[in-house]
């Protein structure tokens, strides 16, 4: 199996998204990838929550060994983006399994270092931890075996959260940009393709019928995010389905044929003003083009990423 590193914002149950959270179980599920280690980072939650809520959800699962070690509280440069925890979360401290003790992106060092052409290291949040992972010991870009990225828009402009760009990337500018220019063999799953694996009504209604324990409550989980589009989103039109970002960097590890990859040039813009965290992507399609730096996925099969999550997250 692929042994990978899932570095995560995971959120679900502080409604918010539940993609991280599906992005766990579609790996757990899946006999071809084994978690060797989970980190969280600040992002969609704070880190304390994220911490908490991936204890939960590992004891759902029954993840009882694999280490889960809490990351960086802050993008690397805007501190003042450190999210607080809700009191709802914190509630759940209870249900959740600790975490084992250190820092992420040491944990992330030490595991790669420790395991040579090994490890895979899957980042579904924003890119801190990585990047914080790769100015700690600079060694890890040789020893990495691939770095897996839910992250970015490269094929026009995109706005999530009425921003410009995509989440990961503009959560923290300049720890993608660390990334990009690390020279680490890495592979991006962007909104141009994520966009178009969606979970719908229909889906979920079927997880719920499983025999599955978890597969019901990820049917639930699902109808209840469906439904809160329209609270988060007030205005824009009605949608019936939410799309699998995470989990879709998650299937290309086992399923190589999902995604359709281009080699491409990328930067990020990180001053201040409204294209901070904006990627410009050559796709080097120029007579004297730049040397490409990453992979980037750039066509999906939809129904194949479909059929494999259901299949596979009803064996849970
Ligand atoms: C990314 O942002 C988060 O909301 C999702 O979990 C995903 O990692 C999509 O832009
Ligand atoms: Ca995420």
């Amino acid at each position: 199996p692929t042994r990978i590193i899932l570095d995560t914002d995971l959120s679900m149950g502080a409604g918010s998204d539940v993609d991280d959270g599906f992005a766990l179980a579609l790996a757990h599920a899946d006999p071809d990838i084994q978690i060797d280690l989970i980190t969280t980072v600040n992002g969609n939650t704070d880190v304390e929550s994220a911490t908490i809520l991936t204890g939960v959800l590992l004891n759902r699962l029954g993840i009882h060994d694999t280490p889960l070690v809490r990351g960086s509280a802050s993008p690397i440069i805007h501190p003042d983006k450190e999210r607080t925890p809700l009191p709802h979360v914190l509630a759940q401290k209870e249900a959740a399994r600790a975490p084992n003790p250190g820092y992420a992106p040491v944990a992330i060092v030490e595991h790669i270092m420790a395991n040579p052409g090994e490890i895979t290291l899957v980042a579904i949040g924003p890119l801190t931890n990585v990047a914080i992972a790769l100015l700690l010991e600079p060694r890890i870009k040789s020893a990495i075996k691939e770095l897996v990225i839910m992250g970015g828009v490269f094929l026009g402009t995109m706005y999530s959260r009425d921003k410009p760009g995509e989440f990961n990337v503009f959560s923290d500018p300049e720890a993608a940009r660390t990334v990009l220019r690390s020279g680490i063999p890495q592979r991006w799953i962007g909104l141009d393709c994520t966009l178009r694996v969606r979970l719908s009504m229909a889906d979920a209604l079927e997880l719920k019928k499983s025999t599955s324990s978890f597969a019901a409550f990820a049917g639930d989980a699902t109808i209840s995010y469906i439904e809160h589009q329209a609270v988060r989103f007030p205005g824009r039109p009605k949608t019936d389905s939410i799309p699998m970002h995470d989990p879709l960097a998650v299937a290309v590890l086992s399923k190589p044929d999902i995604c359709e990859y281009k080699d491409m040039a990328v930067s990020v813009i990180t001053g201040d003003g409204e294209a901070r965290g904006v990627m410009i992507a050559d796709r080097l399609e120029t007579p004297s083009p730049p040397v490409p730096n990453c992979r980037v996925a750039v066509d999906v099969d939809s129904e194949a990423f479909r059929l494999h999550f259901l299949t596979l997250i009803q064996k849970l």
